[in-house]
């Protein structure tokens, strides 16, 4: 048990780095057994009065440590770092220190460590303090020059940061690069990589002449799987050119994938280090899904060359600055290179799922927090997901001309230079004209607002009346909070389905601007009693409370599902008229309206007519999963939510079997490993039906699905079948799982699926198994791919039994943190996510939950990480 408390950092307490750091020279000198790292950093004074400078250093073997030239004797050294007087007066003065690492003995992955074969660092957020001693804070920017030297056999690739300046041989089978940056960067994003890594190339143009070498460096035997990701890069190049009217700014850009990765991928300058599970993609081993993924994250962290990069945070408070910005920016450009409706369907369920909760419990923070004890607890999805949201408002309130003209002026102004996220909105006030003080409370108040609307036709007069309110719910240290500026997309439909026009220019989506706590909106000429679309395309984030009883009715929705221009709200209209029929069946024992059958026949024709949106229809016919239904419970019982959602799809099932038995047949014969827009919409249409169609789990059900398994000619379709049969897991069925085992041993990241399938399988033995699979022989605490298909895949997909009332699902993540807490703090204190929620569920379980933290708050030399979440997650 910790008997200190971690120090908590505060926003209010940023003071500028009183010096400056004019260049830093890095030596590597990589051997077997360790590392040690020469830094010759030159500073000169920004504060005259400064007495004393403080440079980071964690886990350092300090060997020589000298001061322009002289051996230092006077300094103090703590755990945190060092602390020494610099010269009086305000010459540059020269740092010289030598430490030693051990990058193998790194199982943090923080800092420079390895992964199998391959040295790579990892900085963000504070990394580089575990590498030499340095201010290691984002606003401290200075130019690099570093040299790396190995062994050549061992390790033949030597990259860093930048233009390489020079390499050459050396004695005993050595060799070395020197690389020099010329943009200055915080130390965050400094990177190394050296290994025994082959590569694929390939170039691009940028619209001003620019000749980019593009590289994509990954294990031998991979480089098969990295034509996709090389295609992401390069149509993310040229997007930034089209839609920010940002281009590369080197000769060179390299990513490298390596297996152990704490997060998905990094933005380091010019060298992205990425998970090989956000690189690496073929039709034979990768899902469509992660087909998806490989592309928006590779948008991403190139996108950061520019948003966070060449402008980056002035704190780590401000990370929202980066990452909602670059967020926003990776989700347009999925939505434009696929299908905006479906990406914004994907991005809303998944705030939904993650952010919501995050908002509403106990860890809830604001976009930029005022405090935090770990960092790298506050990657969250309130900075990213709701920081996107944030972004996309702002767009939507000062217009898309507005906003580029707001997004050229933030990246002129700031180039090179460490900012906040004021900053960034006082750009889009010049450009606007607009007074966007009230909308800066979405920075800083936390919770998700909640809306509620009314609507009242008055047929004399033709005027449609619309009265919003709005209540931002209390949060923890935030009460009585203030009314936001909240862009609500509205839409009026008549009876026929027809909209109306709601402005001169004969618009038919309207933006309301909800400003004060209740406001009320009127609509003229609208001739018949109006059904009204609201909040179209989720235009913020915030729950509607039009709950169906008192304007908006179910068949109201019913009729918006099958009508509403808007393809998000027709979703939408979908998915809150099944929310509402699984509600009414779990509270009331109601049976399936006969309104449901017709309106969910209607979406199967729909799907089965070959023009049809398949990737859209395969959202639209998927039954809410038990997660999705509980988010709006009060009181989540996940057991009686997948009876409910059970009986449902049964009763859909038997009213409906042809049809989806035609939508399964319509697809069984594509081509197969095409990736193509239509070929993935139909595959998600396919395995949607087949889902639901073998939900029964009878004899015939496990033929259909090992069928479809033998048949399938690409990841997507053979996940899809063996997650059925994982679930039946009768004894042809464990055959499957075995040769599927056998035949994909040597891919890493598709034995993850085979952990993360029988992990994540609503059977009342899957606790058992999982205890099983921790001991296999596969399986590693060391490698967090590996333990989030296990852990992670059982404690956040598949809440049947996680939450079993017998508590075992609690105990094993309990027994997974406690081992997890020393190997890697970052992803143990990850883990504990799901059990954040606990007030959300039945008292039984709630007091198992809370239980099981206050047993992890028990560990012994609990991680700060750990004990930040544990802790807040229990306090009353
Ligand atoms: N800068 C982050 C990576 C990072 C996060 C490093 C936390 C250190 C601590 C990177 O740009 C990022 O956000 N990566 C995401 C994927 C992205 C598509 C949202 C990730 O790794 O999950
Ligand atoms: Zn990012």
């Amino acid at each position: 048990m910790r008997t200190d408390t971690p120090k908590t950092v505060y926003l209010q307490d940023y003071k500028p780095y009183p010096f400056k750091v004019t260049a830093i020279d890095l030596n590597f000198d990589i051997r077997d057994e360790q590392t040690t790292v020469t830094a010759i950093t030159k500073f000169s004074r920004k504060d005259p009065k400064a007495s004393q400078i403080f440079l980071n250093g964690e886990d350092l073997e300090l060997v020589s440590i000298a001061l322009n030239g002289e051996p230092l004797e006077k300094f103090t050294q703590d755990e945190r770092g060092i602390t020494f007087k610099p010269p009086a007066g305000d010459e540059e003065f020269t740092l010289e220190t030598v430490t030693v690492i051990k990058p193998a003995e790194n199982t943090r992955l923080e800092g420079l460590y390895r992964s199998g074969d391959t040295y790579c660092t990892q900085c963000e957020a504070e990394g580089f303090r575990r590498i030499t001693f340095f201010p290691d804070r984002p606003d401290v920017l200075t130019v690099f020059d570093v040299r790396v030297e190995a062994d050549e056999k061992d390790c033949p690739v030597l990259l860093s940061n930048g233009n390489k300046i020079s390499d050459g041989k050396l004695e005993g089978g050595r060799h070395f690069t020197v690389w020099h940056d010329p943009f200055p960067k915080p130390c965050y994003l400094f990177a190394l990589v050296a290994g025994k890594l082959t590569h694929i190339h390939d170039t691009f143009t940028t619209k001003s002449g620019r000749k980019v070498d593009l590289y994509i460096y990954v294990r031998p035997g991979d480089e098969g799987q990295c034509a996709h990701a090389m295609e992401s890069l390069k149509k993310s190049m040229k997007w930034d050119e089209d839609v920010y009217g940002l281009e590369y700014d080197l000769d060179l850009f390299n990513i490298v994938a390596v297996s152990d990765f704490n997060m998905g991928a990094m933005e380091n300058k010019s060298l992205n280090i990425f998970n090989t599970a956000l690189v690496l993609a073929h039709p034979d081993t990768a899902t469509d899904l992660d087909f998806m993924r490989v592309e928006s994250v590779v948008a991403h962290e190139y996108f950061h060359n520019w948003s966070g990069n060449r402008v980056t945070c002035r704190d780590w408070f401000q990370l929202s600055l980066k990452e909602g910005l670059t967020v926003f920016r990776d989700q347009e450009f999925s939505a434009d290179m696929h299908s905006p409706d479906v990406q914004r369907i994907d991005d809303v369920t998944h705030l939904r799922r993650f952010q919501f909760p995050e908002d509403a419990g106990p860890l809830a923070h604001p976009v930029r927090p005022d405090n935090y004890i770990e960092i790298n607890n506050f990657y969250t999805m309130t900075i990213y997901e709701k920081g996107a949201e944030v972004i996309r408002m702002l767009r939507t309130i000062i217009g898309p001309e507005n906003y580029r003209k707001g997004t050229d002026l933030y990246f002129s102004r700031f180039d090179g230079q460490a900012v906040t996220c004021d900053d960034f909105i006082n750009c889009m006030e010049e450009v606007s004209g607009q007074d966007l003080s009230q909308f800066q409370l979405w920075y800083s108040q936390a919770g998700t607002p909640e809306v509620t609307t009314t609507g009242k036709y008055d047929g004399l007069e033709k005027t449609f009346t619309l009265t919003l309110s709005q209540n931002i719910p209390d949060t923890p240290g935030q009460t009585d909070k203030k009314p936001m500026h909240i862009p609500v997309a509205l839409g009026l439909l008549d009876p026929s389905g027809q909209e109306f026009p709601l402005d001169e220019e004969r618009n038919t989506t309207k933006i309301l601007h909800l400003r004060e706590k209740t406001q009320t909106f009127v609509f003229e000429k609208i001739q018949y009693p109006p059904i009204a679309s609201i909040l179209r395309g989720f235009s913020a984030p915030v729950i509607l409370k039009d709950d169906l009883r008192d304007d908006l009715k179910p068949e109201d929705h019913a009729f918006l599902m099958r009508h509403d221009p808007n393809g998000f709200n027709r979703w939408q209209a979908g998915q809150t008229y099944m929310l509402h029929i699984l509600d009414e069946m779990l509270d009331q024992g109601e049976e399936i309206p006969e309104e449901c059958f017709r309106a969910y026949g209607a979406l199967l024709d729909d799907a089965l007519r070959p023009e049809s949106d398949k990737a859209l229809l395969a959202r639209m016919i998927h039954i809410p999963d038990v997660i999705h239904i509980g988010l709006q419970r009060e009181e989540i019982d996940p057991a009686a939510i997948y009876q409910a959602r059970d009986d449902l799809i049964n009763g859909l099932l038997s009213a409906h079997k042809d049809k989806i038995l035609a939508i399964y047949g319509m697809h069984n014969d594509d081509d197969g490993d095409s990736v193509t827009a239509q070929a993935v919409g139909a595959r998600a249409l396919k395995n949607t039906a087949l889902h639901i169609l073998t939900n029964k789990c009878m004899k015939e059900d496990v033929d259909l699905c090992r069928e479809a398994y033998k048949n399938a000619r690409n990841m997507t379709d053979r996940i899809a079948a063996l997650q059925r049969l994982t679930l039946f897991r009768t004894g042809s069925c464990m055959d499957v799982l075995r040769e599927f085992y056998e035949r994909y041993r040597d891919y890493p990241l598709v034995i993850d699926k085979w952990f993360a399938v029988q992990a994540s399988a609503a059977r009342e033995d899957t606790a058992a198994i999982v205890r099983q699979l921790r001991e296999h022989p596969d399986f590693s605490l060391k490698n967090p791919n590996r333990v989030r298909s296990l852990f992670a895949a059982f404690a956040m997909n598949n809440p049947v039994c996680f939450h079993a009332p017998d508590g075992q699902g609690y105990e094993i993540l309990r027994d997974a943190v406690a081992e997890l807490n020393t190997i890697n703090p970052q992803i143990a204190a990850r883990l504990l996510t799901p059990l954040k929620e606990w007030r959300r569920y039945t008292p039984d379980r709630q007091a198992l939950m809370k239980s099981a933290l206050k047993k992890i708050l028990e560990i012994e030399n609990l991680s700060p990480d750990v004990y930040e979440i544990a802790s807040k997650s229990v306090a009353d």
